[in-house]
């Protein structure tokens, strides 16, 4: 299984040819990775219609979509229309998207399904939540990844790629602080419990489970160090390229090694 490394970047950067470029500074060097390591990059929706002919080498994603599929919903974006951008992968119930803008554990749950009928992949986000504190990520994880994946077969299920992402750890949240290796493979291997428990441990052991919250090429070789990692969710060092290309580089290093 290949590692996946993914780019959000949020809503940055302020103008399409500077998204161009940082697409191009990755997209060259993929060569040298791809054997071992997927990258997929989530721009702002504005910019996936430029960065669709600069991605031959990276995958593109989005950061949010409706869970409608069309109809009378002012500003919302559908998965058929991403589909037109050449988006494969979808970022769905990112902690800023509860915290600032209500989205809850149903609404998560719905946009999955959306997703996956439409071939999206969805990339979910577990661990987000206002106040959670560390000692209690594995019952947060688990309320939210019952809730969320509520009524999702296992085929359904083994579609998904999953993020262990905890608020804390967010490189732009007050007093943020990033988890320790040890404290994020715990909680990646809490998931793949979860995922087992639906689907049995064979299958749960093909999905890519990801940890997110301030990866940098300072800090990459504590998570990129577990096996059971299998790549991260990049915020804030996806918009500096050569910091991103490290990060890729390290995970792609431990692919090899282990192969
Ligand atoms: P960060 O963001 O890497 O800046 O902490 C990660 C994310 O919010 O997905």
């Amino acid at each position: 299984m290949k590692k996946l490394i993914v780019a959000n970047w949020k809503m940055n950067p302020q103008a399409a040819p500077d998204a161009k470029r940082l697409v191009a500074l990755i997209e060259h060097r993929m060569h040298a990775v791809s054997a071992n390591t997927e990258v997929v990059v989530c721009p702002p929706f504005v910019y996936l219609p430029a960065l669709m002919h600069y991605t031959k080498g990276v995958e593109l994603g989005a950061q949010n979509m409706s869970w409608a599929d069309a109809g009378a919903l002012t500003g919302e974006i559908s998965a058929g229309m991403l589909k037109q951008w050449g988006v494969g992968y979808v970022i769905l119930g990112h902690s800023e998207r509860r915290l600032y803008l209500g989205e809850t554990d149903s609404v998560v749950n719905a946009k999955i399904t959306e997703a996956l009928k439409n071939k999206i992949i969805p990339i979910v986000c577990l661990g987000g939540e206002t106040g959670a504190i560390k000692a209690e990520m594995k019952n947060l994880v688990t309320k939210q990844f019952i809730k969320v994946t509520k009524d999702l077969d296992k085929k359904q299920l083994s579609k998904i790629v999953y993020v262990y992402e905890p608020v804390w750890a967010i490189s732009t949240m007050k007093k943020s602080e990033p988890a320790t290796g040890e404290h994020a493979f715990e909680l990646i291997e809490h998931i793949y419990g979860l995922l087992e428990h639906r689907i049995g441990k064979a299958e749960a052991r093909n999905i890519r489970v990801l940890y997110g919250g301030t990866v940098n090429k300072n800090n990459v070789h504590e998570y990129a160090k577990y096996p059971q990692i299998d790549g991260a969710l990049v915020g804030a060092a996806s918009l500096d390229a050569d910091n991103f290309w490290q990060v890729v580089s390290e995970f792609n290093r431990e692919a090899i090694h282990r192969a």
